[in-house]
């Protein structure tokens, strides 16, 4: 049962306009700038298509201890200006916490303002006083409005409260900002129509263990959603990863079998990153397949196609996949790359450490091409990779593609697997 509050309208209000009159011409409509906020953090501002739009808002979801908080905090600091502060509200933390991180992220926070506070009418009338440039809720779990009788963090509060601030927003052209927690399933907490209302849904993703984050738009009204930022998290907070390619290969295991590289695009950036794979005998009953990184049924999949279709005895062999660096990858392009770690990790063969491999490979083990190959080809000859293999058709542009590299072509995956392990 979902508790929902009707809104009253207050007495002796009519509307002036009845919708009849009110429809325009979408050609006579004058199209508001939107003048975004840039934030002084490029990263950022990728994933937000430019910027923060006045008036819009911004949903950060991301596990537990991620650094969401890191981030809005580095955020809230990075707009704040004499003209116009930034409210940071704080549900979780008090002010004094909040002022031991920023202490540690090295941050003076003349015009930001914190406030630790959980209702949210309270939060409204700070935020009418202050007249902020940018609102930020952290997290929208921990606020509540007090006509709505179910705890906070329950769906009802967690969607009025939005609802609320957006009310709130839009005529104010602020702004705002919501952090929100992640259940178990990885979905934002709350109700789904969270997402629904809000203009921009971004989610802080990586592992835990690893110092690399990545900052993914999978809403966006305003903008596309397929960038990504990249930081590092380090002792003073969050640090821009302009050049992700050589960060992921910093520490490339160069003379070992089973490691290959990756050309995967994120957004409109091209990528490259470490695979590597591991296969030992089983020693026990079911062979075990694990990926991490990867899509554990995508590794299967190209498992199999490697038993029908090369011949290789993987049936009683334990595999492992990894891409390093705590980077997801979902994109078939990365299926050449994959299959060839696994391959010469069976062999016990090398694979030349300046060659790269893209393509899908399909179940009958033919290469499929991939999109955007210029991209991608540049960017690895930019990094020192001399050689790709890669799929044959490619039309008639072919030549044009990864000046100084050198294109091997297969048909499929056992050519691949020729010309790679030789
Ligand atoms: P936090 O922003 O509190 O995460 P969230 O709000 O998503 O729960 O980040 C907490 C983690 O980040 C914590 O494990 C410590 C780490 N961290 C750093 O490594 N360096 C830093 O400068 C800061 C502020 C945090
Ligand atoms: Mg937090």
């Amino acid at each position: 049962m979902v508790e929902t509050i009707e809104e009253r309208r207050p007495v002796g209000a009519t509307r002036t306009t009845r919708a009849s009159n009110r429809a325009q011409a979408l050609a006579g409509v004058g199209s508001a700038a939107h003048d975004r906020l840039v934030v002084p953090i490029q990263e950022i501002n990728r994933v937000l298509g430019g910027g923060l739009v006045p008036g819009s808002l911004v949903l950060i979801g991301g596990d537990p201890g991620i650094g969401k908080s890191t981030l809005v905090l580095q955020t809230a600091a990075a707009l704040a200006s004499s003209a116009r502060p930034v409210l940071y509200v704080s549900g979780e933390e008090s002010a004094q916490q909040i002022k031991l991180r920023a202490d540690r992220l090295e941050i003076g926070g003349e015009h930001v303002m914190v406030l630790s506070e959980t209702n949210l009418a309270e939060v409204l009338a700070a935020a009418e006083v202050h007249n902020p440039s940018l609102l930020i809720v952290d997290s929208i779990q921990t606020v509540y409005l007090d006509e709505i009788t179910s705890a906070a963090g329950s769906v009802a509060q967690v969607r009025e409260c939005t609802a609320r601030l957006m009310q709130w927003a839009k005529p104010r052209q602020t702004a705002v900002l919501i952090v929100g927690h992640v259940t178990k399933e990885g979905t934002i907490a709350g109700p789904r129509v969270l997402e629904h209302m809000v203009d921009a849904v971004l989610y802080l993703e990586g592992d835990r263990y690893h110092q690399y984050r990545i900052l993914r738009g999978v809403k966006n009204r305003f903008g596309s959603t397929d960038e990504v930022g990249v930081f590092e998290m380090a002792d003073a907070g969050l640090r821009e990863v302009r050049n992700p390619s050589e960060a992921f290969l910093e520490e490339r295991s160069r003379n070992a079998a089973g490691s290959t590289v990756a050309v995967t695009m994120e957004g409109t950036r091209p990528i490259l990153v470490e695979v590597q794979a591991l296969t030992t005998a089983t020693s026990f009953g079911l062979p075990r397949r694990s990926a991490n990184g990867l899509d554990a049924s995508r590794l299967q999949l190209l498992v199999a196609v490697l038993q029908k279709r090369v011949g290789l005895g993987l049936g009683s062999q334990d595999i492992y996949a990894n891409v390093v660096g705590g980077l997801r990858v979902a994109e078939p392009a990365a299926d050449l790359a994959v299959a060839l770690a696994v391959a010469s990790s069976f062999k016990e063969c090398q694979i030349d450490p300046r060659t790269v491999a893209v393509g899908e490979i399909g179940l009958s083990g033919e290469l499929r091409s991939v999109n955007q190959l210029e991209r991608r080809l540049n960017e690895a000859a930019r990094l020192g990779f001399n050689r790709v293999v890669l799929p044959p058709a490619l039309g008639r542009r072919s030549q044009a593609f990864g000046e100084g590299m050198e294109l091997c072509r297969a048909a499929t995956i056992a050519e691949a697997i020729e010309i790679a392990l030789g």
